[in-house]
């Protein structure tokens, strides 16, 4: 192939392609992100040295180009987020909901608590979520407090209650990142310094989470377009995830699907635009 010159995509490849990243993770590139995705998919070409886009096309359908079509997903996925992104948000669910649900919990004397961050990105997500479900079980038992004292020292989250937050992502490398849990200063701008002191250790000039914060999250892959959902959720999380998708299957399908104990699921507001499908 001559890379001096750059294939040409035609209209019909484009539908193709279109049409197969939609199918496969849910993505769809309107006008607006053509050039977008022309320019993802031109990077992954020459990267694979095909000179035409069906010929690419036809690798990402063969049973060979399985790795080729992960590799194109994360491509195509914008990965932005941050430490208590959308604070006024969180507060809400810090007071309202989670105080909600441990009430009606505690009267059932059901202790276990699950929490799933669909879209985690690097993980700052689903760490925010860890750090305030922490601090606001440890206030709720002190308000009430259980017949039984737990163990000195306390455990972050203290018997009898469990807390697990499943965290996932499409892309295999940031949640490569979100495990290891490592952010430079800047990434840190939203978290305080009580924050810092209780559940980060400086390192060089990062930091880095504490174990017993990991702990409390299990991050996998998992695509949202696929039937299985993640089950026995108490409150989703799919924020800032949903606008890069036809909006017609995504949010049905994650509230609906995946059945959480209160039905709650916590989204970004999507506006339905003349091209959206
Ligand atoms: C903009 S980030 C949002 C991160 C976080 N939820 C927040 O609000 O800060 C969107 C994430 O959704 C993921 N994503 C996109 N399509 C997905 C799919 N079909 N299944 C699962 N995750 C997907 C992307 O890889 C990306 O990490």
């Amino acid at each position: 192939m001559n890379t001096s010159e750059a294939p040409l995509l035609t209209d019909s490849e484009l539908k193709l392609l279109q049409a197969l990243i939609y199918q496969e993770c849910g993505m769809h590139f309107d006008e607006r992100r053509t050039h977008f995705l022309h320019d993802r998919l031109q990077r992954r070409l020459k990267e694979c040295q095909l000179d035409s886009f069906y010929g690419y096309y036809r690798l990402l359908i063969s049973p060979q180009g399985k790795a080729e079509l992960a590799k194109l997903l994360e491509n195509l996925t914008v990965n932005e987020t941050s430490f208590f992104r959308n604070k006024a948000q969180l507060e809400l669910f810090q007071r309202d909901v989670l105080e909600d649900i441990l009430d009606r919990k505690r009267a059932r004397k059901d202790y276990s608590l699950r929490f799933w961050s669909a879209g985690c990105s690097t993980g700052q997500e689903p760490y925010s979520m860890a750090m305030l479900i922490a601090d606001a079980l440890s206030y709720y038992q002190l308000r009430n407090p259980m017949p039984q004292e737990s163990p000195l020292p306390k455990p972050l989250i203290a018997p009898p209650w469990r807390l697990e937050i499943l965290a996932s992502d499409i892309s295999y490398s940031v949640l490569r990142t979100a495990q290891e849990g490592f952010y430079n200063e800047h990434q840190m701008s939203a978290v305080d310094y009580g924050c810092r002191l209780r559940y980060f250790d400086k390192v060089g000039d990062r930091y880095v989470t504490k174990k017993m914060l990991k702990d409390l999250i299990h991050f996998d892959f998992h695509n949202l377009k696929t039937e299985y959902l993640p089950q026995r959720n108490d409150v989703i999380f799919c924020r800032n995830v949903m606008m890069y998708f036809d909006c017609l299957w995504a949010t049905p399908k994650v509230f609906w699907a995946s059945p959480t104990s209160f039905r709650w699921c916590i989204t970004t507001p999507v506006r339905r635009t003349s091209e959206s499908r």
